[in-house]
């Protein structure tokens, strides 16, 4: 094969696997340029940026911000190369000459990647296996695959992509939307951990702003730069354990609560060099140590998709060469000790997802969405409800309605993550079961977020609610941080919506500074920004106001917020905060038209 070949083959492969990106962030002219003159210096220099983006980028408020100001422009860079990469890596996969394709990944990790070669390396060949299986079992064409990993086109034109799961035959019982219950009557509290992300080679002191996509784990700081904080750093970097033990503990002493969501992403974001054990040991660790600094709290757990190894994978039971019980025996192990009852193991075994009662009339349903996105490379073999979960949503939803209990579901990702079809379904049920569903609770974005559910008809009506609790993680330019929830509850007749909540901070910056920890409530929602209540038509309110005033100090705040006060409102410019009101109430994927009612971009 001539170098060229080579080039485009490895081009594509990591085109699918390092960074199954967000492809509107970069400019097409680059990437064609790349193409045509791959080894000039400068185009190292992009090269690197891209490679590093996803796991850099993905869950910082920069990205974000990069691609809000991008705003629709629209990228076909990344799909022409995955388009002539992935005939290529089929072609290798015929030939199947492993000396050759070890030959082909050596190259381009040595040649084209400014990023860590070991990073590289590492980053292939934990995800070869099922990139080559993926490629060879899926019953999809280039287009298809292309489509799935970098929304070349939407996954709606293919049929292959779109299922509808089935409602009972039952009518939607007539809308009632929650009502503010009496200033004096119970209330519960319920405190949401989420994205912990403890790494445990962290080292003060080291370099924080590597060539790697995490870093503050070794090496010497460049001059004039600092070296990693004490207590964490808002580069590319996670948290040590320290820091997180000392988050936690100052929730157990500081607040008031009933029990805990506890929404996944326990390991750091070294994905390029982690095996089972590695897992296994951020999960046991991190699990005991909560199991002491809350003896006596239930802990409603949900798998993140940072907790298999390699990251994201997650296979089917179609999968005859991967099999993902060595996590979910861990999981089933962990979380009956942190509080679950033991008949949920069962349910955990078969796919980590489970219901429980929390209290009588309140159900909680835990959901795994590692089965629902696209960087679960498994599901582009075949994405058709993944082990029926979202039909088992709608039995449980079913039976709760029958049975006049509220539900609070908890999930890692958000539905907006998931690929079209799930995320349509999902939003689907949602409507069907609004007056169900008292809340929605997710993680993933690090970042604080909302989501907005409006009704499939009357698209003016919200219906519900989803919260994006804020990660105990810096990763990347955030303060840690953590939420509690004040819901309605428990009494004869209870919504169990949310009425209230605060976030509390650690300001990172001072406590650096100070050398000991720095807490501070950051804000409650009703006050700052000043609601009658939580319930979605205050939500819509809010977005209204929002709307009318985006270049304001409200959304200023809502910014601020995001960040967890590590950037003020200033920093969001006008299309900034129009992403971020549009990320607001874009709770499907693909939905081009859910901002139709905004402001356009400048
Ligand atoms: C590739 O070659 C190996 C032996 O080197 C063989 O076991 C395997 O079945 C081959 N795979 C395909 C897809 O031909
Ligand atoms: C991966 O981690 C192990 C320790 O867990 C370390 O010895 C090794 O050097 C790392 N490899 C890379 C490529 O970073
Ligand atoms: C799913 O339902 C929608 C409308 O309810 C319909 O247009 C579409 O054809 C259905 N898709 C499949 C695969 O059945
Ligand atoms: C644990 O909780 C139960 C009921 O909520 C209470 O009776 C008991 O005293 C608590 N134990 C400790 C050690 O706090
Ligand atoms: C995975 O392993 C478990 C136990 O080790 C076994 O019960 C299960 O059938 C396996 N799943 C698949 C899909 O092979
Ligand atoms: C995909 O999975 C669904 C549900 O498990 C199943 O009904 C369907 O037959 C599968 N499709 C293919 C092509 O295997
Ligand atoms: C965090 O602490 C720094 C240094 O003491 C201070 O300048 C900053 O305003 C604080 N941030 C917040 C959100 O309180
Ligand atoms: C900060 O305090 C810890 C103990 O809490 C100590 O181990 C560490 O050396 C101190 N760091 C600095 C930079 O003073």
């Amino acid at each position: 094969m001539s170098r060229n070949i080579y080039i485009f083959a490895l081009f594509g492969f990591f085109a699918i696997n390092v960074f199954t990106i967000e492809a509107k962030s970069i400019p097409e002219d680059s990437i064609k340029s790349i193409l045509n003159d791959p080894l000039n210096d400068d185009h190292r220099k992009v090269l690197h940026a891209i490679t590093g983006y996803r796991h850099r980028f993905e869950q910082s408020g920069n990205f974000k911000a990069l691609r809000w100001a991008l705003g629709d422009k629209k990228t076909s860079g990344l799909c022409d190369l995955c388009d002539i990469g992935t005939p290529l890596i089929r072609l290798l996969l015929e030939l199947n000459d492993t000396t050759l394709i070890d030959e082909a990944v050596n190259f381009f990790c040595k040649e084209y990647i400014l990023l860590d070669e070991n990073v590289c390396l590492g980053a292939a060949y934990e995800y070869i296996g099922a990139v080559f299986q993926v490629l060879e079992l899926a019953p999809l064409n280039n287009r298809q695959i292309c489509s799935l990993a970098f929304e070349c086109q939407p996954q709606t034109d293919f049929p292959i992509f779109n299922w509808n799961v089935t409602f009972p035959d039952k009518p939607k019982p007539t809308p009632q939307p929650p009502q503010p219950p009496s200033p004096s009557s119970p209330k519960l509290n319920i405190l949401h951990l989420s994205d912990i992300h403890v790494d445990f080679s962290y080292k003060p002191g080291s370099q924080a702003d590597c060539s790697q996509p995490l870093c503050c784990r070794g090496g010497q700081p460049v001059p004039g730069h600092t070296g990693a904080g004490f207590w964490g750093d808002y580069r590319n970097c996670d948290i040590p354990f320290w820091t997180a033990q000392a988050l936690v503990k100052y929730a157990s002493q500081a607040e008031e609560f009933d029990f805990i969501y506890y929404t996944g992403d326990l390991p750091a974001h070294n994905v390029w060099n982690q095996s089972r054990a590695d897992q296994l040991y951020s999960i046991n660790t991190i699990n005991s140590m909560l199991a002491t600094v809350f003896p006596n709290k239930t802990f409603y757990s949900a798998v993140g998709n940072h907790e298999a190894a390699p990251c994201n994978l997650y296979p089917t039971p179609n999968i005859r060469t991967d099999n993902i019980s060595w996590l979910y025996e861990a999981l089933a192990d962990n979380w009956i000790r942190l509080g679950l009852p033991a008949d949920t193991r069962d349910s955990i075994l078969n796919g980590a997802f489970y219901t429980t009662l929390i209290r009588p009339g309140l159900r909680l349903i835990s959901l795994n969405m590692n089965y629902c996105t696209s960087d679960n490379f498994w599901l582009i073999i075949n994405s058709t409800d993944p082990l029926g979960q979202l039909q088992w949503l709608i039995d449980w939803l079913q039976y709760a309605e029958d049975h006049e209990e509220k539900v609070h579901i908890i999930a890692h990702q958000p539905p907006s993550s998931c690929l079209a079809a799930y995320s349509w379904n999902f939003y689907k049920i949602v409507n069907r079961y609004e007056n169900t569903i008292a809340g929605q609770f997710f993680g993933h974005a690090h970042a604080e977020e909302l989501k907005v559910f409006y009704d499939e008809v009357d698209t003016q009506r919200p219906v519900s609610m989803a919260y994006i609790g804020p990660s105990l993680t810096t990763y990347s330019y955030l303060n840690p941080g953590y939420r509690v929830y004040t819901i309605d509850g428990d009494y004869q007749g209870s919504s169990f919506w949310a009425l209230d909540y605060h976030t509390v901070i650690m300001n990172l910056t001072a406590s650096n500074k100070y050398n000991q920890t720095i807490f501070l409530k950051e804000y409650e929602a009703r006050d700052a920004y000043q609601m009658k209540n939580l319930f979605p038509n205050d939500w819509h309110d809010l977005i209204q106001r929002l709307k009318n005033d985006i270049d304001g100090p409200t959304m200023g705040l809502v910014y601020q917020f995001y960040t967890k006060s590590y950037a003020n409102g200033n920093e969001c410019d006008h299309n900034c905060r129009r992403g971020l009101l549009c990320d607001f109430i874009s709770a499907r994927s693909e939905d081009p038209h859910a901002c139709d009612s905004l402001p356009p971009f400048n």
